[in-house]
């Protein structure tokens, strides 16, 4: 991907396309809200050349992303992490509905050129995906998070890059992002699309807090997963790259310079890494209409979260 799309052109797009105060509009595909230069080529995009071998990486944004798709490119490249870090994350792993500027290719043209085994990350609703990644049977691990601590990390990245939600309050933001009208839609069908499909057998659904619990286990359970016999020192070594301090601290996984986000005194796109910072966001009155959200539109689904 590098031949295409250099880290400073990368940086220099999202400087533009974000700092700079461009106007951010929402249009609609099937429903669902989405950035508009993402509905003009929606149709494109479910039209997609999806691979047998592909491994995607999907989420509702916020949901642990970045790090989880950093864990699956290290075990794509057998634990070799000299040569994974040798291109940024967000490089090596194409974000399938990132538009860019008219004169470079979308991400999804730079990801048919890329070789096998690709891994691929989308934020798109499961019924918005390329149709044949379910005909081919392409893996798919899919990161749940407790909707709260969602909430949080999506206020804060929203501010830090100037999308949609900048400039509400919390309160507003809760309004804003737990409805329909949110950007890729509501977190509750997204997660629900794929909850539901958790135990087909190229369907791998983790939990964030799962993640934060016990690192090298669910490293162990994704290596096998994508078919992956990686040894045991292997494993602890895909662990430590993948803590949050060496995923901050490593220019190659942090985001932040690709996104610009290191021009903003005080942000940064690793943010916290923890579980239930939401409670030191969230008041009472916050807290106990969430919870009962969570209750009506998760209720009989057998999905629950942990306070
Ligand atoms: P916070 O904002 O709560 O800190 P995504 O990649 O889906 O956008 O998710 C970003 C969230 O994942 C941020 O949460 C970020 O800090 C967290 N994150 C990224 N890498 C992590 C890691 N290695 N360990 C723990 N959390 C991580």
């Amino acid at each position: 991907m590098d031949m295409y799309l250099t880290t400073e052109d990368f940086r220099e797009m999202m400087r533009v396309m974000y700092t700079d105060q461009q106007p951010y509009t929402l249009g609609e595909y099937e429903g669902i809200p989405l950035a508009s230069e993402v509905c003009e080529i929606m149709d494109e995009l479910r039209s997609f050349e999806v691979r047998a071998d592909d491994c995607w990486i999907v989420t509702y944004p916020k949901a642990g992303t970045t790090w989880v798709q950093e864990i699956m490119s290290a075990v794509m490249h057998d634990g070799n992490l000299e040569e994974v870090n040798k291109s940024h994350s967000m490089l090596r792993v194409p974000y399938f509905e990132q538009t860019f500027p008219e004169e470079l290719p979308t991400t999804h043209r730079i990801a048919d050129e890329m070789p096998s085994p690709r891994v691929i990350k989308s934020h798109l609703p499961g019924q918005l995906l390329p149709p044949q990644i379910w005909t081919k049977k392409a893996k798919i691990v899919y990161v749940i998070r407790n909707p709260k601590d969602l909430m949080v990390s999506f206020f804060h990245f929203e501010q830090m890059l100037n999308l949609k939600g900048a400039g509400l309050s919390f309160e507003e933001y809760l309004g804003y992002r737990n409805s329909k009208k949110a950007s890729y839609g509501s977190w509750w069908d997204h997660y629900l699309y794929f909850w539901k499909r958790r135990h087909q057998p190229n369907v791998l659904v983790l939990r964030f807090e799962d993640l934060k619990r016990d690192l090298r286990g669910n490293v162990e359970i994704i290596s096998q997963f994508l078919g992956k016999a990686l040894s045991a020192k292997t494993l602890d070594d895909i662990t430590e790259h993948c803590s949050f301090i060496n995923m901050k601290n490593n220019p190659m996984t942090n985001p932040d310079s690709l996104l610009a986000a290191d021009e903003i005194p005080g942000r940064s796109f690793m943010r916290k890494g923890k579980s239930g910072n939401w409670k030191t966001h969230f008041t009472v009155a916050q807290n106990e209409s969430m919870d009962a959200l969570i209750k009506e539109k998760l209720h009989g689904t057998g999905l629950t979260f942990d306070h």
